[in-house]
């Protein structure tokens, strides 16, 4: 089915089932320790061993020897598996950074050996009897000091943008702003590590692991291995957490695949803590400058927005100009992306990759702008709001509600009384409050699902999609009950299998949306099946009770069905609405913190998000989508920050003690409010994403907070004490 013309009444607007708080269908598995993740599934038949990787200890060079001798004679191993002996390998699709194979170290804990034995712990103790001769070549790795190197990227990935004269706007105006901000590299810090188990059978190999995009990885691992793709079977159906962390092939599922053929038995590979932080990928550190100049009563009449970020060689910016081509008014505006080649480990997608570090800076100037203009900042923002592309006025947004946002949660928050920076004082805590936009595109990827009814009644939706913890289940079920007339309990969800129908997989937050909208067309197959079979007009079929009804005849589903059942299986393709309407989300954080006066430790205090993100498919698990999102953002605002041994040439702080990212226990409050919307341009579901909105524009908003508690203008993320006093 493809969509391209705005959707118009369908069965989900019913809202039945969708839109209706739904507690996750895999809850009780999980709280249970039933749902097997990827290092967990247990086949009595398979006989496991264990592999264990080891990382080059240099960034960069070359590999001279490996001497493994010590290792294979150690107790309980059976192979070792080195990069030397693997030889150059075809790199895939998605990744910059070479996984495994062959002799070039491109950064430091890639891997170049696994060390496979009866049980994980003689793995580890032989991993450490491993010797390797390097040749290093000098590296580069730290950002600020190769920002002068940073050169433009190709157009289709990182294009310049520019509208009306900014140099002239920006000459011209009477209250200007020129500041530069910095966001640290972040680790994506899943609970569960990478980790795969492979088990060959002949020339087929079965996967199992933690993947976000169950498509991309299988292409991916059938490069590397040279092997067709039907040859590959992954499975990922329980995930604890991606966050970008998993949407690429990881050298964990290489490992356990090539480890698995030299010993001819199953092979598990998790990759211990150190390898997350430094061999897999990282939202890359940035360094911004955000111009703006407004008339005296507040109207942005010039916007500039320039980043600086490094990856490997080939690789890609962090895009963190986007969100200000979209957010806010101006007649005169410029975007650019500087990349700098650094030698650390490949940068890459992390929750709301672009807008999250970029609304760290760009709603901290916003903030800084109101207080030169004398205006309530989320006036400053009601006075710039756009319903058009600023950069293409032809082009309006689908919907756009974020002054709705603003005001309401100003309301509920009691922004109104908030004082000047550095002026409320609760016994040793100064208190401030703060507010910055979110925004965050509403991406749209074709998806497919297969939904079968049986003779017993129950629809089985079956798709690759996966639930990282999202609640990908149970809004599937809930769209296949209210498509078919049944309850969630009468839906059964297969999900994170290749051998079902590819679908949008978890990244971007599009996963919702798109997921459903793929189960939505295979109900759409089925309903027209179950119609045809019983030659009811399908104009005026009705799906309700597990029935089946047009005029005064009435089936029940499982007679419908009949001993073989039915099928209806098909895949959302996507038309040009995206095109000519701007699709986006929109939302306001709110903040309350306070800072310690002689510490200048911070807490936050509460938090509000108010999102407007077409219709909430299933409020509970969208709440704890956004929840966890400013959770997130509460870390990338006060704590979380992978430091640089600029010499070396690693992440220091490689695991969950030294890189401290925030739990729900540092919030005492948080409360999430969704705006009734629906947005027919979305899709048939009128939904869009809110798991990445969530965490767009929370730090900026903490950062403001602290200012208006100290009157301290921190730029350069973590927000950290030494820098506040
Ligand atoms: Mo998201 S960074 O596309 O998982």
């Amino acid at each position: 089915m493809k969509f391209d013309t705005p959707a118009t009444t369908n069965p989900i607007d019913n809202l039945k089932v969708v839109g209706r708080p739904t507690h996750r269908i895999d809850g009780s598995l999980k709280t249970t320790g039933r749902a097997t993740y990827a290092y967990e599934w247990h086949d009595p038949d398979l006989r496991y061993a264990y592999g264990y990787p080891v990382g080059a200890a240099i960034a960069k060079g070359r590999i001279l020897s490996i001497d493994a001798t010590d290792a294979k004679s150690a107790r309980g191993v059976l192979a070792v598996v080195t990069t030397l002996d693997v030889g150059d390998r075809k790199r895939g699709e998605y990744n910059t950074a070479n996984l495994f194979g062959g002799s070039q170290v491109q950064h430091y804990h890639q891997a170049i050996a696994l060390v496979i034995a009866e049980t994980f712990e003689q793995a580890r103790a032989a991993a450490s009897l491993i010797k390797v001769e390097y040749a290093e070549e000098a590296g580069s790795f730290d950002l600020a000091g190769a920002m002068e190197t940073a050169v433009k990227p190709d157009d289709d990935q990182a294009p310049d943008t520019a509208f009306g004269d900014f140099d002239k706007g920006y000459a011209d105006a009477p209250v200007t702003l020129d500041a530069k901000y910095s966001t640290p590299d972040q680790s994506h810090a899943a609970m569960e590590p990478h980790a795969s188990i492979a088990a060959w059978d002949g020339d087929e190999v079965q996967v199992w692991t933690s993947s976000q995009m169950i498509d991309w990885w299988r292409g991916d691992l059938a490069t590397f291995l040279d092997i067709d793709k039907d040859k590959i079977r992954l499975m990922s159906p329980y995930i604890g957490g991606g966050f970008g962390g998993k949407l690429f092939l990881r050298v964990d599922a290489v490992l356990a695949a090539l480890g698995a053929k030299a010993v001819g038995r199953a092979v598990k590979v998790a990759l211990p803590r150190p390898f997350i932080m430094n061999n897999t990928t990282h939202r890359p550190a940035t360094i911004q400058r955000v111009r703006i100049g407004a008339t005296a009563d507040g109207r942005i009449q010039a916007i500039a927005h320039e980043s600086w970020s490094g990856d490997l060689a080939g690789g890609k910016v962090e895009p963190a100009v986007n969100q200000t081509r979209l957010l806010y008014a101006g007649a005169n505006r410029m975007t650019a992306m500087r990349l700098a080649t650094l030698d650390l480990a490949e940068g890459n997608a992390m929750r709301a990759p672009g807008e999250a570090p970029g609304l760290m800076a760009l709603e901290v100037a916003m903030d800084e702008m109101a207080e030169k203009l004398g205006l309530d900042p989320i006036q400053l923002r009601v006075i710039n709001d756009t319903q058009v592309d600023p950069e293409k006025p032809e082009r309006p947004f689908s919907k756009r509600d974020l002054i709705g946002c603003l005001r309401l949660g100003a309301e509920r928050f009691g922004w109104s009384d908030r004082g000047q920076p550095g002026s409320r004082r609760e016994g040793n805590w100064m208190i401030g409050t703060g507010v910055a936009a979110a925004y965050r595109d509403n991406l749209l990827i074709p998806s497919g699902a297969r939904v079968r009814l049986g003779q017993d009644g129950v629809i089985t939706v079956e798709t690759d999609m996966t639930d990282i913890g999202t609640g990908s289940y149970t809004i599937i079920a809930q769209t296949a009950a209210e498509m078919m007339g049944v309850t969630v309990d009468e839906v059964e969800v297969r999900l994170g299998d290749s051998r079902f129908p590819i679908s949008a997989g978890s990244g971007g937050q599009f996963g919702a949306n798109s997921s459903t909208s793929g189960v939505y067309a295979a109900c759409v197959k089925l309903r027209e099946a179950v119609a045809q079979k019983l030659g009811f007009n399908s104009d005026e079929v009705v799906f309700e009770n597990s029935k089946v009804r047009a005029g005064n005849r009435s089936v029940t589903l499982s007679e419908a069905a009949g001993p073989e059942g039915l099928v209806g299986e098909d895949t959302m393709e996507w038309g040009d609405l995206a095109k000519t309407h701007q699709q986006s989300t929109f939302g306001a954080h709110f903040v309350e913190v306070g800072v310690d006066v002689f510490t200048g430790e911070c807490r936050v205090r509460r938090m509000l998000a108010v999102c407007a993100a077409g219709r909430i498919l299933n409020p509970i698990t969208a709440r704890s989508q956004v929840i966890g999102a400013m959770t997130m953002g509460v870390g990338g605002a006060l704590s979380e920050e992978l430091a640089v041994d600029t010499r070396r040439g690693f992440f220091v702080n490689h695991d969950l003690a030294g890189y401290e990212v925030a739990v729900h226990a540092d919030i005492p409050h948080q409360e999430v409010i969704f705006l009734d919307e629906t947005d027919p341009m979305s899709s048939p579901m009128k939904a869009k994403g809110v798991g990445e909105l969530g965490l767009c524009g929370v730090s900026a908003a903490i950062a403001n907070a602290v200012y208006n508690a100290t009157a301290v203008r921190v730029r350069d993320y973590p927000v950290t004490l030494d820098k506040l006093i």
